[in-house]
């Protein structure tokens, strides 16, 4: 029997904030109380820090192949910066490729993650091919403990699929408890916009954002909100950017859908500027970051439930991807931003952040009164175990669950930098802000992976674990 007492620390949960020690036995919560005794445990003195659950992330993309490469995390280095950051369980995509089977791309997923993951972690299926089969297929998925479904309105002529498409898997998984996933952006408008502006020669990385406004992402956000409505079946918007598609969500909510969404941690803190800058490319991702009007909209949506959840989107590519990159003393070289040098419609879409999420959002919502830590336990932690059938196993400290258990340094003056983060790409988007929380102890299921600036994980540890359909509508 494994034991380990953490003693004297806060706890935090999203509902309280409290003085406790918490026994761990055999890679669950075993207690949480006063004086538990230490006898036979390894103990961790953790007077002085937060003890929180561990992170969920819901939205990334490990080893995705796209935009001509292929995202430069894999289930190893997405899992330990995701450690690091104090995520220990996410969720990925399994991309269903065009003529392909839901259950072949999740056996894909399987191939990539089972050797080499250290966190837990679950799929979501990405549908891009519907047809009869498919269809069929669905509902096995959520028995088979895969509840989630995401569909892409953009990117046309690869991921996108029509409003047909889109209707009838909101159908069938509504019939079935599973929840439908939108990337809501009109991608036909897009499509349209982008070719006009390469035509006009107009090539910068702010013409990512030009050609992809907030209308776009506005209009698709309704629009997938109202054939939720008509499927009577919930929907969640994933990665939401703006004051536009911020008012569609709040305003199906409000009229008593079930319709929630997660906006992602760069979305509060970046900008078109950042696109304007000389290096612009590394904060094309989509949809993209817009003003500091949206910030203010986002930070309000958080704090008023209009969206439930902040992830990452974590889709890391090089910088300059024709140089090699040391990772845990091996050189690594994969084609990264470099591809869309002159023409922002090559650019690779997608930002590292699966490390920077909590600790920034602890900075910058909690260290400044726009959200308390309760509120970022349960837009971390809980909210995703809820809405995505992980809850009370993951999400929380309570008796009985997996200890998923992260102590956090509120005094720690970190400094986010490419040449300290663990995120497998050359360069950080939060390069030199700084971070006064960050993780030092981070255990999953008991096992203590991250210990100060030391790392433990061991590849392969991590499980693929199913989810209940019929999450939660929060
Ligand atoms: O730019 C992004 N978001 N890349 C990943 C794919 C997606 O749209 O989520
Ligand atoms: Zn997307
Ligand atoms: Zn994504």
């Amino acid at each position: 029997m494994k034991k380990t007492l953490i003693k004297n620390g806060t706890l935090v949960t999203a509902a309280d904030t409290f003085q406790a020690d918490l026994l761990i036995v055999d890679g669950r919560i075993a207690a949480i109380g006063s004086a538990l005794p230490a006898e036979g445990a390894d103990t961790v003195d953790a007077a002085g820090l937060y003890v929180l659950p561990g992170g969920i992330d819901v939205h990334t993309h490990l080893a995705l192949p796209f935009g001509g490469t292929v995202s430069s995390d894999d289930f190893y280095t997405g899992h330990k910066a995701a450690a690091f950051g104090g995520t220990t369980f996410h969720i990925d995509f399994a991309m269903q490729v065009k003529g392909e089977s839901l259950h072949s791309a999740v056996e894909r997923w399987n191939a990539k993650a089972s050797d080499k993951a250290v966190i837990d972690y679950g799929y979501h299926v990405g549908v891009t091919d519907l047809n009869e089969a498919v269809l069929a297929e669905i509902p096995t998925l959520a028995t088979e403990g895969i509840p989630s479904l995401k569909l892409f309105l953009a990117y046309k002529n690869n991921l996108q699929v029509d409003d047909a498409t889109f209707f009838k898997v909101l159908l069938q998984a509504g019939d079935n408890g599973m929840l439908t996933m939108v990337h809501a952006e009109n991608g036909d408008v897009i499509d349209i916009l982008v070719k006009d502006a390469l035509a006009k020669g107009r090539l910068t990385p702010e013409w990512h954002a030009l050609t992809r406004p907030d209308w776009a992402e506005g209009e698709a956000t309704h629009r997938a909100a109202a054939m939720a409505a008509m499927a009577g079946a919930p929907l969640y918007v994933v990665h939401v950017t703006c004051a536009k598609a911020v008012d569609a969500i709040a305003a199906a909510r409000a009229a008593g859908q079930p319709v929630m969404g997660e906006t992602c941690v760069q979305y509060f803190h970046f900008s078109i500027d950042n696109l304007r800058q000389p290096d612009g490319a590394k904060w094309v991702c989509s949809p993209p970051v817009r003003t500091a009007a949206d910030q203010v909209a986002l930070w309000q949506a958080v704090r008023a439930n209009h969206l439930q959840h902040v992830s990452t989107d974590h889709c890391p590519f090089f910088m300059d991807g024709t140089k090699d990159l040391i990772y845990e003393g091996q050189p690594v070289r994969i084609a990264g931003k470099e591809l869309g040098a002159g023409d922002f419609s090559k650019v690779p879409n997608g930002v590292p952040a699966i490390e920077n999420r909590m600790p920034m959002l602890w900075a910058t919502g909690v260290n400044t009164g726009k959200i308390s830590l309760n509120r970022l336990v349960e837009l971390c932690c809980t909210n995703p175990a809820r809405i995505f059938g992980l809850y009370p196993q993951k999400g929380t400290l309570a008796v009985g669950a997996d200890a998923d258990v992260v102590l956090w340094d509120p005094k720690a003056n970190h400094v986010f930098s490419a040449a300290t983060h663990h995120m497998r790409t050359d360069y950080d988007i939060y390069e030199g802000w700084a971070a006064p929380a960050m993780p030092v102890k981070v255990f999953r299921r008991g096992e203590l992976l991250v210990d100060g600036a030391e790392w433990h994980g061991r590849p392969g540890s991590g499980r693929w674990t199913p989810r209940k359909a019929h999450g939660e509508v929060l």
